[in-house]
């Protein structure tokens, strides 16, 4: 099994990171949209609140330890030939998706430590967080909430965009340029192909 990244392609941890995360994203944006729009006092919302959260902080360690783990590793190269505009796209394009990763559960922290109802956020019923202190230039609770909830929906939207942008991109590479982007982000063997190679 080829646990590490190589020139050639992602090892099975890299995979495992990205396409987790993936999924808890889809269904925190879904969960994020659907209990905006429920009755506040209603107790299912509060608990999926609780959830959304818990899940959000399981998002923000993942991408540290991700982060970690990407430094720890070489990064598989771009296709040979592949013109400047598009690397230097690519690359913002997954710093940009890396940043997001990071701002948006931060927002979300924020935003709850900011709210005038001082509700505890207690990851999966076991795990207690305590509230981050609020910048004081962003007014009062009140009002330091009603920014960061703005903030957290339209960094919400950008991660939406970019995620497009890069789904686009991958099928590209996939259908038109014909490449082993795509598929080495699914399997670990253009990673191992490469490894041979050089060994
Ligand atoms: C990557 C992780 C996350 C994603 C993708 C995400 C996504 C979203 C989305 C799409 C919404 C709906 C925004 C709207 O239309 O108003 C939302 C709402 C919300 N999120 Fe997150 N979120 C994440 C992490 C977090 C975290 C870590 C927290 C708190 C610790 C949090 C707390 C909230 C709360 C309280 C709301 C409701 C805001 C309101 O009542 O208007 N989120 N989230
Ligand atoms: C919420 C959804 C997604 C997020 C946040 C995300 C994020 C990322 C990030 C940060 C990277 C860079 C990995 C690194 O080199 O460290 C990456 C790579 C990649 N992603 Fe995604 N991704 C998402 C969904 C998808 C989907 C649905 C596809 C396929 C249709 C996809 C295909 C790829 C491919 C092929 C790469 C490798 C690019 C390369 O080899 O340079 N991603 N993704």
């Amino acid at each position: 099994m080829q646990f590490r990244n190589t020139q050639g392609g992602y090892g099975s941890v890299a995979i495992a990171f990205h396409w987790t995360m993936a999924v808890l994203i889809a269904g925190l944006f879904v969960a994020g949209k659907y209990m905006t729009g429920l009755d506040p006092m209603a107790p299912d919302t509060f608990a999926l609140y609780q959830w959304h959260k818990s899940f959000g902080f399981l998002v923000l360690a993942l991408a540290v330890v991700r982060l970690a783990w990407r430094f720890a590793n070489p990064s598989p190269r771009l296709p040979d030939g592949m013109p400047t505009v598009e690397r230097i796209a690519a690359h913002l394009g997954h710093a940009g998706l890396y940043a997001l990763l990071l701002a948006l559960p931060l927002s979300g922290w924020l935003m709850v430590s900011a709210s005038p109802w001082g509700i505890p956020t207690v990851l999966f019923d076991v795990l207690p967080v305590p509230h981050l202190p609020v910048p004081g230039a962003l007014g009062g609770k009140a009002e330091a909430e009603a920014l960061l909830k703005e903030l957290h929906e339209i960094l919400g939207f950008a991660l939406l965009a970019l995620v497009v942008l890069h789904v686009a991109a991958a099928l590209k590479h996939h259908f038109i340029n014909r490449d082993t982007v795509l598929r080495r982000m699914v399997s670990t063997s253009p990673a191992s192909a490469a490894k041979n190679r050089t060994s």
